[in-house]
């Protein structure tokens, strides 16, 4: 049996009995020393969609051979647009179809789209089966894929129907980053970067000093950037699998970035790109409330620029664009009794979850919206 490459790199996520490794390396895919030491099993179901099936399955078959005496797979629709039942409903029509049962090991080949669904059906058929994290974008590989949120949207909604279920491991195979449209890559850069004024500033000042070679999909300065920033997931999860409270830190961005996501439509931008648009609002309403200085909002806001991402807002309603923002967010899941809460920043490298007043984020969203 062939081992893997020293360059490998792993972080554990510490949970107990949940327990489980990223693996962080190149061309790790298609090793079949990728898979050994998983629950063991009859049947292997691989879940992927219609764009990452055709690039990386065959491969994936192929490392699966020997470790499952029947791999089945199911080709989901692509994209956000399909995060949703009716899709969701293809993993359980393959899952009973071929007569799968409660060892059965789920394979998500795929970014945050594929994974969540993957994850949430692995979490729902027969009451929980293994899953694993193949995760094929730059986002999944810095965040959706480790963590154990999986979930789908609703049209009032994003991600309101899940479950939080850990995966037995997540493979980062940096080499199929190569494939990845820079406009991904970019999404993905948005998730890393929010990194640095939550948790860590050594690692927003990487960030900028390797914002080119990142963009570039460098693979030194990638290796490093989806380590540090497994290792700071790993960090928070560890110590909050739930959300209880600090996990929420890493929604930092998200309460305005879900409500752009679900204004103009699921797709439309994507979610890393709201996301990164949705940072730059909550330091603005960090600043309005007095907690961060404008000199931070600029440098941050200049770094997502330098990433690729998009810096104004869209205007979901020509009447009342911040009314509209403002309905939308109530469907965060951190809202509490009807109030809205944001993840702010407290200072570089430090954030907390609170409410802010209505007319100050009527005010941040006015300014932030092209
Ligand atoms: P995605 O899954 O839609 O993937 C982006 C696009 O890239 C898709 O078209 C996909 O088919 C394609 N693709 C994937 N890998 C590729 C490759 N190697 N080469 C070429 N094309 C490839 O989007 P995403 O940004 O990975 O994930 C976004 C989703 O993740 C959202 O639904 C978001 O809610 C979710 N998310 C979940 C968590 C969590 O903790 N569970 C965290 C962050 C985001
Ligand atoms: N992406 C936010 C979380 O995993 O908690």
């Amino acid at each position: 049996m062939n081992t893997l490459s020293t360059s490998t790199e792993t972080v554990r996520i510490d949970l107990a009995d949940r327990s489980y490794d990223i693996v962080i390396g190149e061309n790790l895919l298609g090793q079949h020393a990728s898979y050994t030491d998983l629950p063991k099993a009859s049947s292997a179901l691989i879940v992927s969609n219609t764009t990452v099936a055709p690039l990386y399955e065959a491969a994936l078959k192929q490392a699966l051979k020997g470790h499952y005496k029947h791999i089945h797979t199911v080709h989901l629709p692509d994209g956000e647009a399909h995060k949703d039942w009716v899709t969701l409903n293809l993993i359980f029509d393959t899952l009973l179809g071929k007569a799968c049962d409660r060892k059965t090991v789920l394979f998500a080949l795929g970014g945050g789209v594929v994974g969540d669904m993957a994850g949430f059906a692995a979490a729902s058929f027969m009451r929980g089966v293994p899953f694993v994290q193949i995760a094929t974008t730059l986002l999944a590989q810095v965040d959706s894929s480790v963590g154990g949120k999986t979930a789908i949207n609703h049209p009032m909604g994003k991600n309101m129907i899940g479950a939080f279920y850990q995966p037995q491991r997540v493979i980062c195979d940096l080499a199929v980053l190569k494939t990845l449209p820079p406009r991904e890559l970019s999404a993905g850069l948005a998730e890393i970067i929010k990194y640095g004024p939550i948790f860590d500033m050594a690692f927003f000042d990487w960030i900028e000093a390797n914002i080119e070679p990142l963009k570039a999909c460098n693979a030194m300065a990638m290796a490093h950037a989806v380590k540090r920033s497994c290792e700071i997931k790993a960090e928070v999860v560890g110590q909050d699998e739930r959300e209880a409270g600090l996990r929420a830190i890493l929604n930092f961005g998200h309460t305005f970035g879900h409500a752009i996501e679900a204004g103009l439509g699921y797709g439309k931008w994507l979610h890393g790109e709201a996301v990164g648009c949705g940072m730059v609002m909550a330091s603005h309403l960090s600043e309005a409330l007095g907690l961060i200085d404008a000199s931070f909002v600029t440098r941050f806001t200049r770094l997502l620029d330098r990433a690729g991402l998009p810096i104004k807002g869209p205007v979901l309603d020509a009447k009342d664009n911040a009314g509209k923002y403002l309905a939308l967010m109530l469907h965060d899941k951190k809202s509490v009794a009807g109030d809205i809460q944001f993840v702010l920043i407290e200072g570089p490298g430090r954030a907390r979850v609170s409410q802010a007043p209505e007319a100050m984020v009527r005010e941040v969203i006015d300014r932030c919206c092209a």
